[in-house]
């Protein structure tokens, strides 16, 4: 009985043992994917410095979502704690806008690699990829006009269900997004819609490259949006509050916060391109 008994404990020693080799393993490999470094690209962009360009760097800071995580005075925050998924932390940009140059912040924002040469994960450079070279010169300009002040945050950690999923690819850093994605072009539909297909640029974050959803936020393919009439919509992207009172989740956080700064005109235009959009995919 006492040789059985050891043996037994012997076997679980082996297994606790193998238990632990493969969480080490595990944790190495996710480390070494999380720590992937990406080239940094060449970049050559300068703030823009003509009076408006505050005004409309305001506007695409705001349509982008960048006060969301990185807080009203961008000094940064804690903006999702989801241990044992991650804990994102949004860095102070003007601490990083005092030290760094446009060119570096640029590549940050545009290719999802930090001026230390770090690969950004949970930073949506992939779709900010995709702004203009004028664009991102006008939101250099208003990221710089924050004043430098507040403290360095810890950075992002990733948890143990979190690196779960970047080794089953069900997330991946900024760069690795931008290589699989950043030649998708969202739909063309007719000249009519170009500027609407201009403000759906706003929607790739959640919503896709090409708009068809990303399951890891729980975004829908936005067909959805040809069933709203355009008040519905305008009410949805104001307010959040989709038809029949509904609050929803993560569009109806952000939605107040990016979509109130469309002009109407604006809501209608992005309307008009998603409808024309559903008709051809569905
Ligand atoms: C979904 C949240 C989110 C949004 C939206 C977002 N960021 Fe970030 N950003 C992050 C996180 C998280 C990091 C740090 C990632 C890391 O360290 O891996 C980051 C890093 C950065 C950096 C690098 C800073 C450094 O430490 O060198 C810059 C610059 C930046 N963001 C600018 C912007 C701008 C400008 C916008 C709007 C166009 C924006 N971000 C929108 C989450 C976000
Ligand atoms: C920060 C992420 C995010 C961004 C950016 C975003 N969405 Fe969404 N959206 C979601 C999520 C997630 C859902 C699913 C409902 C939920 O969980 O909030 C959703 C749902 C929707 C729906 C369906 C609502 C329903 O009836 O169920 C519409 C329409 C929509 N979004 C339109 C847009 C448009 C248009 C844009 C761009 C201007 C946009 N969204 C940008 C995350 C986002």
């Amino acid at each position: 009985m006492k040789r059985l008994l050891r043996w037994a404990g012997l076997g679980l020693a082996g297994l606790v043992t193998v238990a632990l080799c493969l969480a080490l393993g595990a944790f190495a490999a996710s480390e070494v994917m999380i720590r992937r470094a990406y080239p940094k690209a060449p970049v050559r962009i300068a703030a823009a410095t003509d009076p408006a360009a505050l005004e409309r760097g305001r506007k695409v800071a705001i349509l982008n979502g960048c006060h969301d995580c990185h807080g009203a005075d961008f000094t940064g925050r804690l903006f999702h704690d989801e241990m044992p998924i991650l804990r994102a932390y949004a860095p102070n940009l003007t601490l990083a806008a005092a030290e760094q140059s446009d060119a570096e912040l640029d590549r940050a924002i545009r290719h999802g690699v930090a001026a230390d040469g770090r690969t950004l994960w949970v930073m949506p450079s992939e779709a900010f990829a995709r702004l203009t070279d004028a664009e991102a010169a006008d939101l250099l300009a208003y990221v710089r006009s924050f004043p430098a002040q507040g403290e360095a945050l810890p950075r992002t950690q990733v948890g143990p269900v979190g690196r779960l999923g970047v080794l089953m690819r069900k997330f991946d850093s900024a760069p690795a997004m931008l290589k699989a994605e950043g030649a998708i072009e969202l739909p063309r539909v007719g000249a009519e819609h170009e500027a609407g297909r201009r403000l759906a640029r706003a929607c790739i974050e959640c919503h896709g490259p090409a708009l068809t959803g990303r399951e890891v936020v729980g975004a829908p393919d936005l067909t959805i949006a040809a069933a709203y009439d355009l008040s519905d919509f305008e009410t949805l992207l104001r307010t959040g509050v989709a038809p029949g009172g509904r609050r929803l989740g993560l569009m109806s956080q952000v939605s107040p916060a990016r979509f109130n700064a469309l002009s109407h005109e604006e809501v209608a235009a992005l309307h008009g391109y998603l409808r024309a959009r559903a008709d051809r995919v569905l």
